[in-house]
């Protein structure tokens, strides 16, 4: 049997629709248009190009943005001076530092100036420890795990009681997600480098979330029959077919896995689009509490 494709651009586009409706809403009603800040700091071409997507898309659901840059060698002061200035600012509803953080700046201090009622990103560690904590709720949920939650729910996947595997243990996605299905009352396992049988650990996941980073490396011989499958990595391989010289995969080797999986994530096409949606989501969600 071939897996279902869990179209992540569809979905992704949905709650984008969604989001423009909202902003709409909320302006016709006399409400303020959601705002965004986008702070980037340094070089970082992929960081560039990912700040021009979310900017690109607040525009497109009627979401104003501010932007902001400063240089790689920008002193912490002058970062968490420009965040807490961004705090205060009644037009920035959401504020988003992108990361990583050049070497040198205090990640952690950064995120934590960030007002908890615009962390649209949830980074923040007031937010990150709710999410850990049972009978707490963040104001925000990280982007790319909210969305691959919202993926397994629209394909159908039983979270609840379900034997949950998230292969990796970022800040950014495979903790939160743990996080997340724990919440949703999945048994969660949290495998990492030092994870002894990585395989047979996989081998026992109804929902298997894959955020390594790593070109295809999870097997389909590693999927349970029936498996849920969520595809978080995005890697570069080198594709002399390809014009560009490369192409895209997953940490998951999509072809072999799909042959077992019951529905599966594809890259591109998977969980990228959410991550932007759910910002988008979170900003208005912000600009909305900011007149409740
Ligand atoms: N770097 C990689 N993913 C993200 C994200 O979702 N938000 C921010 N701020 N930085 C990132």
């Amino acid at each position: 049997m071939t897996a279902r494709i869990i179209d992540g651009k569809a979905i992704a586009q949905e709650l984008r629709d969604s989001v423009a409706r909202g902003v709409e809403e909320l302006v016709e009603a006399g409400g303020p248009r959601p705002g965004l800040a986008t702070v980037l700091v340094g070089e970082d071409p992929a960081s560039h190009t990912y700040v021009r997507m979310k900017r690109k898309a607040s525009a497109e659901v009627g979401i104003e943005s501010f932007h902001h840059e400063l240089p790689a060698d920008a002193s912490q002061e002058e970062v968490e001076g420009l965040v807490k200035k961004l705090n205060d600012d009644p037009k920035v509803h959401g504020i988003l530092v992108q990361l990583p953080l050049p070497a040198g700046l205090d990640e952690e201090a950064v995120l934590r100036a960030i007002s908890i009622d615009k962390d649209v990103d949830g980074f923040h560690p007031v937010n990150i420890g709710r999410l850990a904590q049972k009978g707490r709720e963040p104001q925000f949920v990280p982007c790319t795990p909210a969305g691959c939650m919202i993926l397994l729910e629209k394909a159908g996947a039983q979270i609840e009681g379900a034997n949950a595997v998230v292969v990796g243990r970022s800040n950014i996605v495979g903790m939160p997600a743990a996080l997340l299905l724990v919440k949703a009352n999945a048994t969660t396992t949290i495998c990492h480098s030092r994870t002894q049988d990585l395989p047979g650990v996989c081998r026992e996941a109804d929902i298997l979330i894959a955020a390594i980073g790593r070109p295809e490396m999870i097997k389909g011989d590693w999927i349970k029959p029936g498996a849920y499958v969520i595809d978080v990595g995005v890697n570069r391989v080198e594709d002399p077919d390809s014009k560009k010289g490369y192409k895209l995969v997953g940490d998951v080797a999509f072809d072999e896995a799909k042959e077992v999986a019951e529905a599966i994530t594809p890259v591109p096409g998977g969980v990228g689009p959410m991550t932007i949606a759910g910002l988008l989501n979170n900003t208005l969600t912000a600009a909305k509490r900011s007149v409740d």
